[in-house]
């Protein structure tokens, strides 16, 4: 069985697509075989694994909708181990459209069910929103890893991210685990930073990741040429912090049980 990361934050902007493209592409350079599922409708964890908008007939949307089976979505990346499930547009609807349906939270769980066994690790990236399609992430999900970006308001929405969480596990998925909390966009210079930090260390306890991802330009380059920064610029300081990120998961370090849990 494929461990399943959903990674979820509903503030936009925090690294969520950065760090989806960036783990599934260092787990894959680590050999496990890593399906990257784009549950937002912007696709950019698709676009950024160099699959085109308008080059495909279907996505994540017609797999939740009309129940279409996902590996007949999915497509090969420049890594061998690595396969995307895209999204694409039409997800904006999917909410709407799913609205009468009595198990619309479930149809990611169910459709993972038969495709889960083939991969070593499967990360859900979802949309900035706590919506039906973040929920099914959730649902379908074994552990949440959140991204926190390392600005003002860094912690802002993230106790009603908890709450949601907290509703998750009574409701349907009580097993369901924070993986663990990544700080993205550090500068180690300014105290904001440092500040944001020691906050998150106060509020998570040890599920912080012992990895801090730093603000590199690098990063925020990748994505234009659609290669995960592994292949773009091994050298970076991104790439360091995403395969150290990955070891982290891999190994599973030991996080004892932080807000939430
Ligand atoms: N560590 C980083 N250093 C520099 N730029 C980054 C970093 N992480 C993300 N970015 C950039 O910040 C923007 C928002 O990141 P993104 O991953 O798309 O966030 P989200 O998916 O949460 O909305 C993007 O333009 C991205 O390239
Ligand atoms: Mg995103």
């Amino acid at each position: 069985m494929g461990r399943i990361i959903a990674i979820a934050n509903q503030k936009g902007g925090v690294g969520k697509t950065t760090t989806a493209i960036n783990l599934a592409a260092s787990l894959a350079a680590a050999d496990m075989r890593t399906l990257l599922v784009d549950l937002d409708p912007q696709s950019n964890a698709s676009s950024g694994l160099g699959i085109r908008k308008g080059t495909y007939p279907r996505s994540t949307y017609h797999v939740l909708v009309h129940g279409i089976p996902l590996d007949s979505i999915l497509h090969s990346t420049e890594m061998d181990a690595l396969f995307v499930a895209p999204a694409s547009r039409e997800l904006v609807g999917a909410t709407m459209e799913l609205s009468q349906e009595e198990d619309r939270h479930q149809r990611l769980e169910r459709a993972l069910e038969p495709v889960s066994s083939k991969f070593d690790f499967i990360i859900i990236d979802c949309p900035p929103s706590l919506d039906i399609l973040t929920v099914n992430a959730l649902i379908a999900a074994r552990s949440l890893l959140i991204p926190i970006q390392c600005e003002y308001f860094a912690l802002e929405g993230v106790s009603e991210l908890m709450e949601t969480v907290g509703q998750i596990r009574r409701l349907r998925n009580p097993n369901l685990e924070i993986e663990g909390v990544l700080l993205t966009m550090f500068d180690e210079r300014t105290n904001l930073s440092n500040q944001v930090m020691q906050d998150l260390r106060t509020f998570f306890g040890d599920k912080v990741f012992s990895t801090i991802v730093p603000r590199n330009i690098r990063l925020g380059e990748a994505p234009s040429h659609g290669r995960p920064i592994l292949l773009y610029d091994i050298k970076s300081k991104g790439a360091e912090a995403y395969i150290r990120l990955a070891k982290e998961i891999i190994h599973g370090t030991e996080k004892s049980a932080g807000a939430g849990s």
